[in-house]
């Protein structure tokens, strides 16, 4: 019977989300304004949907010019196939956000680019990016941002999916469950490789997931950000009230 490592993880909740962004963006810069005194670039890469919106618009107007931009490389965690210009498309959101005026250098962004033939070729594309710049036998971002589902899905990993038993690629394609909308997503090795990794949740709605994805021992198969571990890095959670209602 393999022994399960207790889970390793810090869980913040704040009373209110304003909080939890304000106290998100202090951290991000910290970890960045350290690990720049050392390392050339700081690898950061982003989560998508709704939730990271107010924190990536903190970044961009608060932090303009507390972080050293020009030594960030951006990443994204995962990304609907679909147009940088479709309002579905995870870049563009950043975009929208992050990207406000302009405080990260274009040639140190590095979206999953959607203009393939096919969803699997734009994850091959992707792989073969990362590849390229990490030249190791895995990827260690500095940071991973992750949102999670209220199903407990988290980048494009869905509960009951042959994406979570993805071993040996860097980036796979996926889809919705319910839209079947095609997605790219790293895959669960790639994210236990970070150095640190920050969920961010909000509301009532993700309590339930917060709960199983926080407890031992994990349920990779109904509850995918449970098998979040990183195997040498970091894990903490940041939620509201609302979404740690049942977390003792
Ligand atoms: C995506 C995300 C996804 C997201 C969760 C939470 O592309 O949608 O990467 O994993 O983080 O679905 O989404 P919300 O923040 O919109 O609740």
């Amino acid at each position: 019977m393999a022994s399960i490592e207790p889970i390793k993880q810090k869980i913040y909740i704040f009373g209110s989300s304003q909080a939890l962004y304000k106290a998100v963006a202090s951290h991000i810069a910290e970890l960045i304004n350290k690990a720049s005194t050392t390392k050339e670039y700081f690898s950061l890469v982003l989560s998508g949907g709704e939730t990271p919106r107010e924190l990536y618009k903190i970044l961009a107007t608060e932090y303009r010019n507390k972080i050293p931009w020009n030594k960030i490389r951006l990443y994204w965690g995962d990304e609907r196939f679909v147009p940088h210009d479709d309002p579905e498309s995870n870049y563009r959101m950043a975009k929208e956000t992050l990207f406000l005026d302009k405080p990260i250098l274009s040639k140190n962004v590095f979206p999953m680019s959607v203009d393939q033939p096919t969803v699997d070729d734009a994850a091959l594309s992707y792989e073969k990016l990362l590849k390229f710049q990490f030249r190791e036998p895995w990827p260690h971002f500095d940071l991973i941002l992750l949102g999670l589902g209220a199903d407990c899905h988290t980048a494009s990993l869905f509960p009951n999916s042959s994406a979570i038993h993805e071993q040996k690629r860097w980036v796979v394609a996926t889809e919705h469950p319910l839209t079947s909308q095609p997605r790219l997503s790293l895959t669960l090795p790639v994210l236990n490789q970070a150095r640190n990794i920050y969920f961010l949740v909000r509301g009532n709605d993700k309590a339930e997931a917060l709960k199983k994805a926080t407890t031992d021992p994990p349920d990779p198969i109904d509850c995918p950000a449970s098998a979040v571990r990183p195997l040498n890095g970091e894990l903490s959670w940041w939620a509201d009230g609302e979404a740690a209602q049942m977390i003792s």
